[in-house]
């Protein structure tokens, strides 16, 4: 680890007791613009969220209901109270920024059970300028021990009906379009969704988190968790009067939750802003997660990759050697994972500024995915076509990384039993990241994607990676809580409906991307997989196709944040497609991001800097729309020339989705760029300063 890296960050905590005699103890956060109240009623505790003069959160009431004895909820008394200012700043290994401000005001209430058998609990705030975290903490105490949650009882009143856009509480999958309704309206019976084995949604009315809603005052809140380690995930519940419940992810058994004492649940949060794009410059989440726990980062590396991967998503080739037991995917005659091909990507990469390649179906076991009675992979043995040493032979000559892949199709246990040796394998070859994919009904059969026991088994997994010196891209994933703040090795995660969905499915609308980053993104990276040129894959599917422009597809690079991304189209399709320029030279980690203009659902600008560049990213939805963007991100002192990659004059995501074009422009901070976006289109630059 660089611990230069470190020598700036200055701490200051100052401790204080409050007076508990108060009722509501008002928190307010340092700017004083955020204030929490915290108050007991009858022996139930509540809290309330004030941001300036509007109540966000009304009287909202906390509690638990276990399975072995009684609820934790109308029976409670303050013990003590203590706060602390919190101000200092740290260091990510990588991300959107150099430097990350922790500043909040915390407040830990410890409260007892006024009757027997008096338990305790903590309740625990952090309240920050961008918004607040709070979380129970069960201490070591006589009177418990095992503890089984039937339900976690923490509501997030609204007080109004606020504009959400949400996707289903599904406990398996987060691939979902975003929908934009009043929160009175959130109901998923009427969109009729697929409902394959590896989904489930039985509430109609529970979404999934991040939740990001404006008020019809025109502040912008968000709603999810943090540091999710050893607990069921949330789906939050939509009820009458605008209240919002918890509603966490079972085990097979309809428990929630197993543990003992001492355990502290993950953080719910808040976010709050005044505009949609201040909203991301949020970092809560990596905030309330705990710093870096490991010592040797020098292996965690962000890269670009390719992959031997969306020729088997539009039929290019399959995954298996052998037809497939069951429909889970194409049964092309073509094998993708053979030694020839994946040099032809090998070279691609090496002459293209692509760090890494990965390469899916290199394994046995693909012609039984989807058959859930076999344990079929063993995540060691190379297809007979697929010469594992020669590949790594072959890339480690030409400074090319090969990213190892690992899908279980979601049979957990039994990649549980092969893990340490998939690991050995793969660390024994120099291979330092992995894709590990869930692609199916979890096994053992009842649990879910999102329920403790598999939160557990990532965890596993991430944990055995870091000890390998593997880092981990994960799909089918539990979503993003910043763990990578405490394991970097974490890199990036699905948990979204990302580009696959353009190859076999009715698609990603041209609106999807405008609002992933206003609510998948503030849980963090995202392996969406962008940079597709052949838009209309006709060789290949008649049907199907992405909804954007070209232009577009590169604005992606810098709007969806993620540390391993990918170029994710077939290496023939850049070869001597100048648009390749960007994909080639855009980075994968920034040294600071500024967040412009954007209406959630309509359009998003993102620059970020990389040294002394600056990238631009705009996009737009299905409405063609011209931004007027002041460059004020960029250094004074400097004139740089804008190399733009942008929709040609005729672009149009439906019918004219190649139209592109590439100019250049000098331009300073003092410059206002016109930006016209074709409809579904978007555009990208690349601001360098003159020497
Ligand atoms: C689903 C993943 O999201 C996708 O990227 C992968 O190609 C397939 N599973 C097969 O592992
Ligand atoms: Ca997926």
């Amino acid at each position: 680890m660089n611990l230069n890296l470190f020598q700036h960050i200055s701490i200051i905590f100052v401790l204080a007791t409050v007076n508990i005699l108060s009722n509501p103890i008002n928190m307010k956060s340092p700017n004083g613009k955020l204030e929490v109240s915290f108050y007991l009623e009858n022996g139930t505790p509540f809290y309330s969220v004030n941001f300036e003069d509007y109540k966000i959160i009304k009287e909202s009431a906390l509690g638990f209901i276990f399975k072995d004895s009684n609820p934790i909820q109308n029976n409670l008394k303050i013990v003590d109270a203590h706060k602390q200012y919190i101000n200092e700043k740290w260091a990510p290994i990588y991300g959107t920024q150099d430097s990350i401000e922790n500043k909040c005001n915390e407040f830990i209430f410890n409260l007892i059970e006024t009757t027997k058998p008096e338990r305790l609990v903590t309740i625990h705030f952090k309240v920050y300028n961008d918004g607040v975290g709070f979380r129970y903490e069960f201490p070591e105490q006589p009177n418990m021990n095992d503890v089984i949650i039937m339900d976690e009882l923490t509501e997030l009143n609204l007080s109004g009906d606020y504009t959400c856009w949400w996707i289903p509480g599904d406990y398996d999958s987060y691939e979902y379009l975003y929908n934009t309704t009043k929160f009175s309206e959130i109901d998923h019976t009427p969109y009729n969704y697929d409902t394959r084995l590896d989904r489930h949604h039985p509430n109609n009315k529970s979404v999934n988190t991040p939740i990001t809603m404006e008020t019809k005052d025109g502040i912008f809140l968000s709603f999810h968790e943090a540091n999710l380690t050893d607990y069921a995930g949330m789906t939050l519940e939509a009820k009458d009067n605008f209240k919002m419940e918890v509603d966490l992810v079972p085990w097979a058994d309809s428990t929630k939750v197993k543990t003992k004492v001492p355990f502290n649940t993950p953080w719910r949060t808040i976010q709050v802003a005044h505009s949609a794009s201040e909203l991301l410059k949020s970092n809560l989440i990596l905030n309330l997660n705990e710093p870096n726990k490991l010592e040797n980062v020098s292996w965690i590396e962000p890269m670009k990759y390719i992959g031997i991967w969306w020729e088997m998503h539009i039929g290019k080739s399959s995954w298996s050697i052998k037809p497939q037991q069951n429909s889970w995917a194409n049964n092309s005659q073509y094998h993708g994972a053979n030694t020839e091909n994946a040099k032809r990507y090998i070279d691609f990469a090496a002459n293209n500024n692509i760090q890494g390649i990965l390469i899916e179906g290199w394994n046995t076991g693909w012609e039984n995915w989807g058959v859930d009675t076999l344990n079929y992979f063993d995540f060691v043995t190379p297809y007979p076509d697929f010469d594992l040493e020669e590949i790594v032979k072959y890339a480690k000559e030409k400074g090319v990384e090969i990213i190892g892949h690992h899908e279980t199709g979601g049979q957990a246990a039994n990649y549980e039993t092969h893990l340490e040796n998939a690991f050995k394998l793969y660390k024994s070859l120099g291979i330092r990241a992995v894709k590990t994919g869930y692609a199916g009904q979890i096994i053992p059969k009842g649990e879910f994607h999102h329920g403790q026991y598999m939160v557990r088994h990532y965890r596993k997994v991430l944990e055995m990676a870091a000890k390998y010196g593997i880092m981990v891209d994960a799909h089918e994933p539990i979503k993003d809580t910043g763990i990578r703040r405490t394991l970097p090795n974490m890199m990036t995660r699905e948990g979204v409906r990302g580009m696959e969905f353009n190859a076999w499915s009715d698609g990603n609308n041209p609106e999807h991307t405008t609002i992933i980053p206003f609510t998948r993104m503030l849980g963090g990276p995202i392996d969406y997989t962008p940079g597709i040129f052949d838009l209309l894959f006709d060789k290949y599917k008649d049907k199907e196709r992405v909804y954007t422009t070209i232009a577009k597809q590169l604005a992606l690079y810098v709007i969806i944040y993620s540390p391993l991304q990918m170029a994710a189209d077939l290496i023939e399709n850049y070869e001597g497609n100048p648009a390749f320029e960007f994909i080639s030279k855009v980075p994968v980690n920034w040294n600071e991001t500024a967040y412009l203009r954007s209406k959630i659902g309509d359009f998003v600008n993102i620059a970020r800097r990389n040294g002394e560049n600056w990238y631009l990213g705009s996009i737009t939805d299905e409405n063609a729309r011209t931004i007027y963007l002041e460059l004020s991100f960029l250094d004074k002192n400097k004139n740089y020339t804008a190399k733009i990659f942008k929709d040609g004059k005729e672009a149009d995501w439906e019918t004219n989705p190649f139209s592109f074009e590439i100019i250049n422009k000098i331009v300073t901070s003092e410059t206002t760029l016109r930006i016209h976006l074709a409809k579904g289109g978007g555009q990208a630059i690349i601001f360098e300063p003159i020497k």
